[in-house]
């Protein structure tokens, strides 16, 4: 029987992949323009880790995780997130003793088990980017400003910014309260989940999906009336410099992150292009974890992206993919020709350019058949009888033109010359 990918994770065929490589450059050229360095983290985590960092009551650690037990018994799970993870390694290697800002990009896939459907995927990639060791409203405002630009730059379509502040821990306690006093005569008309979550997080419904909730949570006290001066007077500055920056965003005092750890600034980047997952990318403030993973009292903020859903805004701007560049296509006939092609192939892409050659022994019809398919721009054709004259053939295949060149030692060089002329190069 034919086996298949597991539900939810899918392949990124050739096709695809070409669009997530322009997406990792931009993703290096704007986060290192930020000051952001790459970091890599391991795939598999102590499951306590993501207990501890994303919280007890949410949905990836009450029903999301992959976790299984290793052969040593110890439980493990594969990554949901990386902020956990990242702010472990950030404490594991005292990476706060150099005392400055330290700020991190990172992709990879990350595991969640959720139900499969269009933009939301078992096996999924995230952009990640963090930063520690500032509680400035101006971090907020340059860790959004690096999301808006990198979009921007991609130029991912109907963009918008959305922005909240979840307070802290000296005020969300009251609103906490509020919150559930205002549900608790609704009760009846609250899904299974939500009841639940009213006794242990009821910020929590005010991000449910069902109608009945959804209507309900419309109508509930607003936390921005519930901030402390604290909070209301770092979110006033994060949203002035937001001004200055000439970054669009729009209040929404609903978002509450499907996450434990933010305090303060949240914000999500939503586009009308994708439907009901339509968040791109979502992220905020998480002051007290890198306490509670064990390291000292150190600030932290950043946000994630998910790649499939921006190729899936990218597809919907660009229908074609540009084909695969193939500066040369190798066509030989007999076997002196193809020991001839095969050294001459390696020679060209030490050149540094895209060179093909030719498999399969098929007639010289069927390889130029296949140079074509291959999108070659130029073809040398090595035959027995050419190579007895010590010559070979270079065919431009969009012009047609063909010239004859020596089959010496300089041959790599003939051809790169007609390939690309004095003055183009
Ligand atoms: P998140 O909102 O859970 O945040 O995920 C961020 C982004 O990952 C989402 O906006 C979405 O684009 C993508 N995503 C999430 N789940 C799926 C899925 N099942 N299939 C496809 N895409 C998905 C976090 O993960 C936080 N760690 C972000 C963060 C970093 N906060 C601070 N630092």
């Amino acid at each position: 029987m034919e086996i298949r990918s597991i539900r939810g994770m899918n392949d990124i065929l050739p096709e695809e992949s070409i669009k997530w490589k322009r997406i990792r450059h931009v993703m290096e050229r704007v986060f290192e323009s930020y000051g952001f360095r790459e970091i890599l983290i391991p795939v598999v985590e102590e499951t306590c880790l993501f207990q501890r960092g994303i919280g007890e009551t949410t949905d990836i650690v009450e029903k999301e995780m992959y976790t299984f037990e290793d052969k040593s018994g110890q439980s493990l799970t594969l990554r949901p997130e990386a902020t956990a993870s990242i702010v472990r390694a950030y404490v594991q290697h005292h990476l706060y003793a150099s005392g400055k800002i330290e700020k991190f990009y990172f992709w990879g896939p990350m595991f969640r088990y959720e139900r499969p459907q269009k933009g939301r995927y078992r096996q999924f990639y995230q952009i990640d980017v963090e930063a520690f060791g500032s509680d400035d409203p101006s971090l907020d405002a340059e860790i959004i400003a690096s999301l808006y630009d990198f979009l921007t730059r991609l130029q991912v379509p109907g963009v918008a910014i959305e922005l909240n502040s979840l307070g802290c821990p000296n005020c969300r306690p009251g609103y906490q309260k509020v919150l559930k006093e205002y549900f608790s005569d609704k009760q009846a008309a609250l899904c299974p989940d939500c009841r639940s979550r009213l006794v242990r997080n009821p910020l929590r419904i005010l991000d449910c999906k069902v109608e009945t909730c959804h209507e309900l949570a419309m109508k509930a006290p607003n936390i921005q009336e519930f901030l402390c001066e604290t909070c209301k007077t770092h979110f006033e500055a994060v949203q002035g410099y937001l001004t200055e920056l000439k970054i669009p965003t729009r209040l929404n005092p609903m978002m509450v992150r499907g996450l434990d750890y933010y305090v303060q600034t949240t914000f999500e980047a939503v586009s009308e292009n994708l439907g009901a997952q339509n968040a791109v990318a979502g992220g905020g403030r998480y002051d007290g974890l890198v306490k509670q993973l064990g390291g000292p009292d150190i600030p932290g903020i950043g946000y994630a992206m998910g790649m499939e859903r921006l190729v899936m805004i990218l597809k919907e701007m660009e229908k074609e993919s540009p084909p695969w560049p193939c500066d040369l296509f190798i066509a030989t006939l007999g076997g002196r020709a193809r020991r001839f092609g095969i050294t001459l192939a390696a020679k060209i892409r030490k050149i540094g350019k895209v060179c093909e050659f030719s498999y399969e022994p098929k007639s010289l019809k069927a390889q130029m058949k296949l140079a074509n398919r291959l999108n070659a721009k130029f073809t040398a054709i090595i035959g027995e009888e050419e190579l007895r004259r010590e010559e070979i053939i270079l065919r431009n295949m969009r012009t047609k033109e063909q010239v004859t060149l020596p089959a010496n030692e300089t041959l790599a060089d003939k051809i790169i010359a007609v390939m690309e002329p004095r003055e183009t190069r």
